[in-house]
């Protein structure tokens, strides 16, 4: 998948939002200034959240209502482990909520049965972005495919 522009980016976050589900676990690899919060911003807006998403960096995680699933935005930049996640008290059972993490490889997967990883590149010479979908477990496949 590429992604010519930040509108681009916001348009595949929206798509993407139509096929969340609750209990959703989706994790976003890729560079310092890949698209990662831009993606997440597609999202809210698919899922018609309250609030502007922006990067969570210094907050860790917001949880975004109003919309037709809470979405739980996560920056696991500095977290280290599992529960440190479980620490942040999101008061919001993610089992009714879709759960977006940026820097969340190696550290959130187990928080569900099945995730979505999706990886974001930047090129070097323009604002191009590609995008990797890769199933892992539950539905997904299936799912990736009506994504592509
Ligand atoms: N095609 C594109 N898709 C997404 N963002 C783009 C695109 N082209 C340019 N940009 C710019 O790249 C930047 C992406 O920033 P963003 O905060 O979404 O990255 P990030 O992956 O979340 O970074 P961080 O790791 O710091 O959280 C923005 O400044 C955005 O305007
Ligand atoms: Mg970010």
């Amino acid at each position: 998948m590429i992604l010519r522009t930040l509108d681009d980016t916001h348009a595949y976050g929206a798509k993407l939002a139509a096929v969340l589900r609750a209990g959703d676990l989706v994790v976003l690899a890729g560079p310092l200034g890949a698209g990662k919060t831009a993606l997440v911003q597609g999202i809210g807006a698919g899922l018609g959240v309250r609030g502007p998403v922006v990067s969570p960096t210094f907050v860790i995680a917001r949880v975004h209502r109003g919309g037709r699933l809470p979405l739980v935005h996560v920056d696991a930049y500095r977290l280290h482990s599992l529960d440190e996640v479980d620490d942040l008290d999101l008061e919001v059972d993610l089992a009714d909520s879709v759960m977006v993490v940026e820097w969340g490889t190696g550290l959130v997967e187990q928080l569900a049965d099945a995730h979505l990883e999706i990886r974001i590149e930047r090129s070097a010479e323009s604002e191009e972005r590609t995008l990797q979908l890769v199933p892992h477990g539950g539905d997904w496949p299936d799912r990736v495919v009506a994504l592509a």
